[in-house]
């Protein structure tokens, strides 16, 4: 059996995020958010990239320090490759890939969409691990995929988005209320306090397992203009409402999707990854699926929905038990860009 320790870090976008594993188990799980990008209403990547670098040492350090490692005793470190930020990957590729040529020790290269998955396999009280082949749903602010996961690093995409995210879609919903950036988390918020057949928005038509958020964002634009003519007090009066009736909307979407997938693939285990499945309404959905149409849904622990090193951290560790990484050996691994 393996005996690793590992630090793992993640810097792909505005968040950065180093952890320390004991194989499969997590000691320590250190996140610095960006609070930057708020006042731009979005990320903005040379920023980021100046933020990571000033925020990678303290957030290792931390790392290390509350699973009360020496980085002399780390076994490999991982690191995210992509995709994201190119500037932001730099910072976290560059900084792995000195200091494991220091400690000489393995330097592992993990997908981010793959670690969204595989945080499932995180080992975690109360948490089972789904079991193979199952469907994983991937929703974050950068990706919207359904793919089949026939083992570890056996993985195919059967169904994405053609325009944008579905963190995305929350998120310039969200803006076009006067929600701070990031939006998703606040509509989910005020959701809860609102009627969800208020507003009836149309799902777009796509084919396949696809999914197609732009056509929802202009439709709430346009419904939102109309209704302020009449009101200008409309967003204040009705936020919940509105809130609850896109969010309906979104997650009406991704069910849609999801249900298609599990009819067409036979397949009735199914995960949820990435930031958005953070969401109530998501969670709520795929329990009540599991309750009406015996399915098996695995939801993440929060702190592993949104952007972490920890699940960086398990695809790592699940490499170097399959020694998927040389040994000792400088790996050049690029970095690829979003
Ligand atoms: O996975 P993530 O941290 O970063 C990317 O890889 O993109 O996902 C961030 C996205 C943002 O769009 C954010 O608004 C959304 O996840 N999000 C949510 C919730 N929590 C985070 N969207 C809806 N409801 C939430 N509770
Ligand atoms: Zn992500």
């Amino acid at each position: 059996s393996t005996n690793c320790y590992l630090l793992a870090i993640e810097s792909s976008c505005d968040d950065t995020a180093a952890a320390i594993l004991h194989n499969d188990k997590v000691l320590s799980n250190v996140v610095a958010t960006q609070e930057i990008h708020e006042q731009y209403g979005g990320v903005v990547p040379e920023l980021a990239s100046r933020a990571h670098q000033q925020n990678i040492v303290p957030v290792v350090t931390a790392a290390l320090r509350k699973a009360n490692i020496d980085k002399k005793e780390l076994s490999a470190i991982a690191f995210t490759s992509g995709p994201g930020l190119l500037g932001s990957l730099l910072v976290g590729t560059s900084f792995a890939k000195s200091l494991a040529l220091g400690l000489n020790i393995p330097l592992i290269d993990v997908n981010h969409m793959q670690a969204h998955i595989l945080a499932h396999f995180i080992d975690e009280d109360g948490y089972e691990k789904p079991s193979f082949p199952f469907l994983a749903m991937t929703i974050s602010g950068g990706h919207t995929q359904i793919v089949r996961v026939d083992s570890y690093f056996q993985m195919s995409v059967i169904g994405e988005t053609i325009d944008d995210a579905v963190g995305e879609a929350f998120d310039k919903s969200a803006k076009l209320l006067g929600l701070p950036y990031p939006g998703g988390p606040l509509i989910d918020k005020w959701a809860a306090k609102g009627n969800p057949k208020t507003f009836p928005f149309t799902r777009p038509k796509v084919e396949g397992l696809n999914f197609s958020f732009s056509g929802l964002k202009t439709q709430i634009m346009y419904f939102m203009q109309k209704q302020i003519q009449q009101n200008p007090n409309f967003i204040e009066e009705n936020i919940a409402d509105i809130c609850a009736s896109i969010q309906y909307t979104i997650v009406g979407i991704l069910m849609d999707k999801i249900k298609k997938a599990v009819k067409q693939t036979g397949i009735t285990q199914v995960a949820i990854g990435g930031g958005v499945s953070a969401n109530k309404g998501i969670r709520h959905a795929l329990k009540e699926a599991e309750k009406n149409m015996g399915w098996k849904t695995y939801l993440p622990k929060f702190e592993y929905t949104t952007d972490n090193a920890a699940m960086i951290g398990i695809v790592g560790y699940l490499k170097y038990r399959e020694e998927l990484v040389e040994k000792n050996n400088y790996v050049d691994t690029g970095v690829q860009a979003q």
